[in-house]
């Protein structure tokens, strides 16, 4: 019996150290706001917004590819985060406008943060 007792206190222990030593350092848990946007937009891009089901980073598909975007929004000085609140024209392929413009669905419940985030992670393939 005292065999156990000293088990499980050391293995209370040990749980202790290990979860102070996760916390340490990082602000808060599961918080999205202490990533760089550029990874966040990735993430927003390959997860919640499943924008990799129409686009690719260098080829169309039912979209256009993450390049000809980010080359288009450069040269016309565009700005991605309106696009996606619905508060700006396409600029990029009118004619195939209503495909995309179901996906405000989702987008329009992002925060600023997260549209910042995709539209940084699109910039950053126009280098
Ligand atoms: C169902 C397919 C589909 C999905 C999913 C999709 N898109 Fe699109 N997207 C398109 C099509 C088609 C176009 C071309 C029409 C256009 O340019 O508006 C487009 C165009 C765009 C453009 C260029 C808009 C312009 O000015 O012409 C951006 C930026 C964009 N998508 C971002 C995203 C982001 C971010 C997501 C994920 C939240 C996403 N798309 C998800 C189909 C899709």
């Amino acid at each position: 019996m005292k065999k156990l007792f000293l088990l499980s206190s050391f293995f209370i222990l040990i749980s202790c150290k290990k979860e102070s030593e996760e916390s340490f350092g990082k602000p808060t848990e599961s918080n999205t706001e202490v990533k760089a946007p550029e990874a966040l937009g990735k993430e927003l891009f390959e997860g919640k917004g499943n924008c990799v089901a129409c686009h690719k980073v260098d080829q169309k598909i039912i979209g256009p590819s993450i390049q000809d975007i980010a080359k288009v929004y450069k040269t016309e000085n565009g700005n991605i985060v309106d696009f996606l609140k619905n508060d700006a024209k396409p600029l990029v392929d009118p004619s195939q406008y209503e495909v995309m413009k179901t996906n405000f669905a989702i987008t329009k419940t992002m925060s600023d943060e997260e549209l910042k985030g995709l539209e940084t992670y699109i910039f950053s393939f126009s280098k």
